[in-house]
């Protein structure tokens, strides 16, 4: 049985395909749109989709009647209803954070585990704790809006002039330039302990008295991922506590916070974070909660197919040469981070190769680049004893002096670790720099323009080609 899941009427509305356990298709709606969040699918991306396969039953991501409720609560339903339909298949709906739940748990290698969900809000519930065992996924613990860990960094994003729902990974790479304690007493006020918030964060930040000052928004996003570590650190504590599992599923948009992340490995044995813990995972989540079993998970690379064999030569030449190379082979990441298929990778030794990285993306000055290293290399470059294939932790670079240019203000890496049997094209030219450098790590950046969506499709590789002179290797 092939089954379609959907999020839509959000931002980041995206579609896949399962069958029999196996992923077929996941992407985005925004890659093929080119509408940064896109709240809608669209005819390329479903046409895209059907190509590999005709599903028999559509999985929706979200229960309408508790979010219709919600959203006329708050003062009005808006565009709300889902466009994307097709006669005459059967249709489910599911809960937004057991949806986040089936998509963490069903795509690790866990029978057993704590799971735990945080975002912004889903129809009512901010924070819940499932424990998965088998294919039951039973929940232990909920939250309810207002009280919410993703609303609260979103109204201090929006505080700080950012845009909220979007831009919350900007102000964490802000909080390295900034000092944490400046405001730590202050912005603890808002959120002082897991059951606790000062008021609804959804109408953002009403009583800051101090100035916003381009020097203080730095302070304040310091201060911001502090309140938000401590307060993670004591809700994984707790759902240890009421679990006992050693095995960590973490979901929901707070997840992406990478910085926060690498403390879940003192709390847990083993911890999983689904490359897509955001409302577009879900999808998956509303397809895998359908199917209700694990599903066989071999990678994030599930979306837009371009085909071709992984450059790897030409990609080396060109690094060694130019120092830079844009690349966009294979299918397409299904996730945030460009994870080697619409990426550019450039050599990590240069220290100005950061700013000319930034200027070819029209990005912040101050914003960090991530390496991507050989597995087995990476416990000596970086203070890590776990894999981090997602770029989803954040640690200390033991020698920030060889590849000054992936090492953020504060000493610290948003580590890529790569693997021969998850992306073999990627860690044949990470390997290949090896040999010749010593240097087992490359900086990898998505390939992409800022704040407009990952390149896609041929069209979008020959628009940059001819846009700014560069040429991207297949
Ligand atoms: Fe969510």
């Amino acid at each position: 049985m092939i089954v379609l899941g959907i999020n839509e009427t959000s931002h980041d509305a995206a579609a896949c395909l399962i069958k029999d356990g196996e992923i077929l298709f996941a992407g985005h709606a925004e890659r093929y749109s080119k509408l940064k969040n896109d709240w809608y699918l669209n005819d390329d991306l479903i046409n895209d989709l059907m190509s590999y396969g005709k599903p028999d039953a559509i999985a929706y991501y979200e229960k309408p009647f508790s979010k219709k409720l919600r959203l006329s609560l708050r003062g009005g339903l808006g565009d709300w209803k889902p466009r994307f339909d097709i006669a005459d298949i059967p249709r489910s709906s599911f809960n937004h954070h057991y949806s986040h739940a089936c998509a963490g748990y069903f795509t690790s290698k866990f029978n057993d585990a704590v799971i735990v969900v945080l975002d912004a809000i889903g129809e009512w519930n901010t924070s819940t704790i499932w424990v998965g065992k088998g294919t039951e996924i039973t929940q232990k613990y909920k939250k309810n809006y207002p009280v919410s860990f993703g609303l609260f960094y979103s109204a201090f994003t929006k505080l700080i002039g950012l845009m909220p729902n979007q831009e919350e990974y900007i102000m964490m790479g802000m909080a390295g330039y900034g000092d944490p304690n400046k405001y730590l007493y202050k912005v603890s006020q808002y959120f002082p302990d897991i059951n606790t918030q000062k008021y609804n964060f959804h109408k953002g930040i009403s009583d800051w008295d101090e100035p916003i000052t381009e020097k203080n928004k730095f302070d304040i996003a310091a201060s911001v991922q502090k309140v938000y570590e401590l307060r993670l650190n004591e809700f994984m504590h707790f759902a240890y506590k009421i679990t006992g599992k050693e095995n960590l599923v973490f979901m929901g948009g707070c997840a992406l916070n990478s910085s926060a992340n690498t403390m879940l490995w003192n709390i847990f044995k083993n911890v999983w974070i689904m490359p897509n813990p955001g409302d577009a995972g879900s999808s998956l989540g509303a397809a895998a909660a359908f199917y209700g079993k694990h599903l066989n998970w071999n990678g994030p690379y599930l979306g837009h197919d371009l085909g071709g064999e992984y450059p790897v030569k030409k990609i080396v030449e060109k690094i060694l040469n130019d120092k830079i190379a844009a690349v966009a082979t294979g299918r397409a990441e299904f996730g945030p981070r460009a994870l080697g298929n619409r990426s550019i990778l450039a050599d990590p030794r240069d220290p100005d190769i950061k700013d000319k990285v930034n200027l070819i993306k029209q990005r912040e000055l101050f914003r960090p680049f991530a390496p991507v290293v050989l597995e087995e290399h990476a416990p000596s470059w970086f203070d890590m004893n776990f894999k981090s294939p997602y770029m989803q932790y954040t640690v200390k670079c033991l020698k920030p002096n060889i590849i000054p240019s992936v090492v953020h203000v504060d000493g610290t890496s948003r580590v890529q670790t790569v693997s021969k049997s998850e992306n073999p094209g990627l860690w044949e030219v990470v390997n290949k720099f090896y040999e010749k450098t010593g240097v087992p790590v490359l900086l990898n950046t998505s390939l992409n323009i800022k704040g407009q969506p990952l390149l896609n499709d041929r069209e979008d590789i020959k628009e940059w080609e001819i846009a700014y002179g560069t040429e991207i290797l297949q």
